[in-house]
């Protein structure tokens, strides 16, 4: 408990806070069912204390039928059973904020589950109804209305359109049973304003907007044609004024916005940063950068200056819940990201991807800004093979099969070697098939393991509160100086100072490379050879 500061203790924490991400359902199981869930995530609290976050970003938590793992939600006011009750999500809340710990929910403003008290009556209302106009439904093309009303393309591949037997169609950009709204609707705004209020008022302290950019949509449902501006659903300026008004209301809390901002153009992504929009956003380009040291260098670069002009801190993510585990990616032959381009049995060397994962989870945790860490990155574990008959993702269904989908990242975790299922909570299977090997990943064999993924991690979250150097905001409350200085280094090593002698070398692709000066070393993240230099895919922070 004394690892973390108190809560109140830092102004603008989420500048360079290292933030957790828990998928409930796979985190840990409370009351043995197979299903993770809040007794769970209670009972490992401490856990995390020790671990040395300072926030957790709960993945929808909310009543769901679970057609894409909880993104479909039935009721934002009510946990779903399987999870708990709110009750417990407020003590869960509550004795979190106790230990230092800050809570971030996820709102999904772009659908709602099939299964929503909106939808349903919708359905029943028929075409043509006031209630339809909370979603798109429209009339087919061809003669008989039997051809989708437009030309998009759901993001999970496919047609984002269902027909139903009243001949009406609905769109929805992912999943069948996930709805798109309509945001043009004052009752869609009124609704979403109204569950921030809800969760603020339960302590929460930020929340994660999911598919930030997708909900405005264009009213005449146009066909899309490539280059042409605005696009019909991505990015469009509708959005800016709807997170003005969401904005408005976390500032009466002192609430924070994570978005997730899938936008390649530099302005555009930065334009959701400004001063009265959300504070921050997923750098999702430097999570699908391969290992490749000028790729990340560029990375870092354009992520600093696309972040500086509207004063907002960068975000550094290398996993999440969508995409293949970074100890499976950095071991294949292609480093880079895989959401949508995964092939069954694609090979891998496990060895040497934990070796750059080791790496990379130093560099990023040096970069200045804020730090998410995905469950069980902290455990080194890879991308599972999931049965095909086990498979639940949606994405791997619309892609016809032959993509695995998202399920191989989001296995239950394994606490405790010898006990049944990995100690993942109870004597039920988890409702998704752990591997074999994966008691060896358990968190109570690497506690005490100076060698361990998790010994690293913790260590590197504690220096990262501890060492000044890496603070994007004083405990002053005061920026602190330049945010990051390259330093020579030779070709495919990245070498950068932070402030207060604080320096970061990783060695991506060069031969053992000569540390630069230093007094201390504070961490690295495998040995240094013989002579004291840095091997290949290691990395090594410094004290100068
Ligand atoms: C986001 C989520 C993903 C989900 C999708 C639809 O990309 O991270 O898991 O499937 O939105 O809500």
């Amino acid at each position: 408990m004394a690892a973390n500061q108190p809560a109140e203790a830092t102004v603008e924490w989420w500048r360079d806070a290292a933030i957790y991400q828990v998928y409930v359902r796979s985190f840990a199981d409370g009351d043995g069912d197979g299903t993770g869930d809040l007794a769970g995530v209670r009972s490992r609290l401490p856990y995390l204390v020790e671990l040395g976050v300072e926030a957790l970003w709960f993945t929808p938590w909310y009543l769901s039928p679970l057609a894409d793992g909880g993104y479909d939600v039935a009721d934002y006011r009510t946990i779903d059973p399987a999870f708990g009750t709110l009750a417990e999500a407020e003590k869960l809340i509550a004795e979190a904020r106790e230990l230092g710990i800050r809570t971030i929910v996820d709102v999904v403003p772009n659908h709602v589950s099939d299964q929503h008290v909106w939808f349903k009556a919708a359905l029943a209302a028929g075409p043509g109804s006031p209630e339809r106009e909370l979603f798109h439904f429209r009339q087919g093309r061809g003669t008989d209305g039997e051809l989708p009303p437009n030309n998009w393309v759901s993001e999970f591949g496919g047609v984002p359109w269902t027909r139903l037997d009243d001949g009406d169609w609905y769109l929805h950009l992912f999943a069948t049973g996930q709805p798109d709204l309509n945001w043009a609707h004052p009752a869609v705004r009124r609704e979403h304003e109204d569950v921030l209020r809800f969760w603020f008022d339960r302590g929460v302290a930020g929340v994660r907007i999911d598919s930030a950019v997708l909900p405005a949509k264009d009213p005449a449902l146009p066909d899309f044609t490539p280059g042409t501006d605005p696009h019909p659903f991505v990015d469009r300026d509708e959005l800016h004024d709807i997170y003005r008004s969401w904005r408005a209301i976390a500032d009466e809390y002192g609430g924070i916005f994570v978005g997730e901002v899938w936008l390649p153009d530099a302005e555009r992504f930065a334009r959701y940063l400004r001063p009265d929009e959300l504070h921050t956003a997923f750098n999702l380009g430097f999570m699908s950068c391969p290992w490749d040291a000028d790729l990340l260098r560029a990375s870092v670069d354009d992520t600093l200056a696309e972040h500086a002009p509207v004063g907002a801190p960068a975000t550094w993510v290398l996993a999440n819940h969508d995409v293949t585990r970074t100890v499976t990616r950095y071991g294949r032959e292609d480093t880079g990201f895989d959401f949508a381009a995964k092939t069954f049995g694609t090979p891998t060397d496990l060895e040497l991807g934990t070796r750059r994962a080791r790496a990379a989870a130093l560099l990023s945790l040096a970069l200045p800004g804020a730090v998410y860490v995905y469950q069980g990155e902290e455990l080194g574990l890879p991308e599972a093979d999931i049965p095909r008959e086990r498979i639940e993702d949606p994405m791997h269904f619309r892609s016809g099969g032959t993509d695995p989908g998202r399920d191989g990242c989001r296995v239950p975790l394994p606490w405790t070697a010898d006990a049944p299922y990995a100690g993942f909570g109870g004597d039920t299977e988890p409702w998704l098939p752990q591997p074999e090997s994966w008691a060896k990943y358990a968190a109570d064999l690497q506690t005490g393991d100076p060698d361990s993924m998790l010994s690293l991690y913790r260590e590197a979250l504690r220096l990262r509160r501890t060492e000044p150097g890496f603070a994007v905001v004083r405990a002053s409350g005061e920026a602190a100086e330049a945010p990051l200085t390259w330093l020579p280094s030779g070709p495919g090593v990245l070498s950068f100072a932070r402030h207060d002698g604080l320096i970061c070398v990783v060695n991506l692709a060069g031969p053992p490379t000569e540390l630069p000066g230093h007094t201390s070393v504070l961490l690295t993240s495998g040995p240094l050879d013989d002579e004291g230099r840095l091997p290949q895919d290691t990395a090594a922070w410094l004290r100068s």
